[in-house]
């Protein structure tokens, strides 16, 4: 069994990265630039934000907060995102969801230019991807696609068993597997709520990806031996004796699961920190207008 290292990757792509943009100081060229719009003060949603923020400060990438107060309109809203679109230091933006109920978020996503959409949200980005054309690949999937490929995981003819059809992760990544591309041409089964028997399909797998956000819900009876094993699920259970009251584990039950599987990713440290390097990497993409002219 070899775990799959998300820091570990993820510190690597930082330090490519860093070293791109000395290439790019050095040829006079323009240094990549993102933005994040952080609506109100949810405390996970800062945090993600912070994250982002401060990666682009370790890779060398420019980097510009905006956080509207809570109570923003959605017109006021959408004037800074057309801001954005119309502002040609920005490479690249993120407006970081879950907004307040009082915005629609689907309006805001459509309003994003889609050469500036870096998180992949839009519809253009999204058909773009199922067509096989180039576009942004959201961060997760993208995240996964990456500990695939640098792991040297052979996807070609396997069955992958996708656990959630969420437009975010379980849909994208299992249009992604299933393309003819390097990591791809997988056989993709897509498990959800209304699956008859989830186990019987799990353990036909030889690449399950989780993304179902439910504690440990993957368990050992449902694994093939020798599988690969990709948990997405960043779900807080109780824990008395950790500092903040609570622990992070992921939709797969890690103890009985790892020792059967031949690659698992731990959680926290497997999927989440590639979230992240999947952004930037969009960042450096549209800095160089490789997806769009
Ligand atoms: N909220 C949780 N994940 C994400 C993400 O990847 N992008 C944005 N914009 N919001 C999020």
């Amino acid at each position: 069994m070899e775990i799959i290292d998300g820091n570990k990757l993820a510190k690597t792509i930082k330090e490519e990265l860093a070293q791109e943009v000395e290439q790019i100081k050095a040829n006079g060229g323009k240094i990549p630039h993102l933005a994040a719009v952080l609506v109100g003060n949810d405390p996970a949603s800062q945090s993600y934000v912070r994250s982002k923020v401060r990666s682009c400060e370790m890779v060398g990438f420019e980097s510009t907060m905006i956080t509207p107060d809570a109570d923003v309109s959605e017109a006021e809203l959408l004037d800074i995102v057309k801001q954005l679109n119309e502002n040609p230091e920005i490479d690249g933006f993120i407006v970081q969801l879950p907004l307040p109920a009082h915005i629609d978020a689907e309006k805001v996503t459509l309003a994003i230019d889609p050469k500036k959409d870096v998180d992949g949200f839009h519809p253009q980005n999204f058909g773009r991807m199922a067509l096989g054309l180039p576009c942004y690949l959201p961060a997760t999937p993208f995240g996964i696609i990456t500990m695939l490929d640098r792991y040297g995981i052979e996807t070609s003819g396997k069955h992958c068993v996708v656990l959630g059809r969420s437009n975010i992760v379980g849909t994208p990544i299992s249009l992604l597997l299933s393309r003819k591309a390097k990591v791809g041409n997988c056989t993709v089964t897509i498990t959800h709520s209304r699956t008859k028997n989830i186990g019987e399909e799990l353990r036909r797998a030889d690449i399950i990806v989780a993304a179902i956000g439910i504690p440990h819900f993957v368990k050992a009876n449902m694994v093939k031996d020798g599988a690969v094993v990709i948990d997405v699920g960043i779900n807080r259970v109780d824990d008395a004796t950790a500092k903040r009251g609570y622990r992070l584990v992921g939709d797969v039950d890690y103890a009985e699961v790892a020792p059967k599987s031949s690659f698992i990713t731990p959680v926290p440290g497997g999927v989440g920190p590639m979230t992240v390097t999947s952004l930037l990497l969009n960042t450096l993409r549209a800095s160089r207008k490789e997806v769009y002219d």
